[in-house]
């Protein structure tokens, strides 16, 4: 599976760890960037990833800024992408299985190392349940094309 990385300045340190563990792990990774803990501007590095997801060209995403808010706001403006910050790994679990996030936002102030993994091992371990959870998707696209 291919999967874009994407971080700002808020998230650089955890997204190089993140970035190393996935390709431990043999997923493909398209690093989008930011390349430095220097200040960048989140909703770029959302965008990049968002676009990476829809687009098809990889089949998940993970975001990372201070708090992972940013980038879910920002990577939820591009129509197919459902982006989720979770905040332990039964609510990473959840947004797999209930929400099917495409879209993982973590947050690189908060949290360290280990538990940013622990929660996207969750994430990407687990399958979308469907049934009424898929019904409930369907009408989150069909506000894409109607609000
Ligand atoms: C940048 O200082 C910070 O606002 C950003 O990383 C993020 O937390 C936004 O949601």
């Amino acid at each position: 599976m291919k999967i874009a990385v994407g971080a700002d300045h808020g998230g650089f340190s955890g997204k190089e760890k993140i970035v190393l563990h996935l390709r431990r792990l043999g997923y493909r990774v398209v690093d989008v960037g930011t390349t430095s803990p220097d200040s960048v501007d989140y909703p770029d590095y959302a965008r990049l990833v968002a676009e990476q997801v829809a687009g098809k060209k990889c089949r998940r995403g993970v975001l990372l800024c201070g708090t992972g808010i940013g980038m879910a706001i920002a990577a939820n403006k591009v129509h197919g992408i459902r982006a989720a910050v979770v905040w332990n790994p039964a609510v990473a679990r959840l947004a797999a299985e209930h929400n099917d996030a495409n879209v993982l936002c973590l947050s690189g102030r908060f949290f360290d190392d280990r538990q940013r993994i622990a929660m996207l091992d969750a994430w990407l371990s687990t399958p979308f349940a469907g049934g009424r959870h898929a019904r409930r998707i369907r009408k989150i696209r069909a506000m894409e094309k109607s609000c």
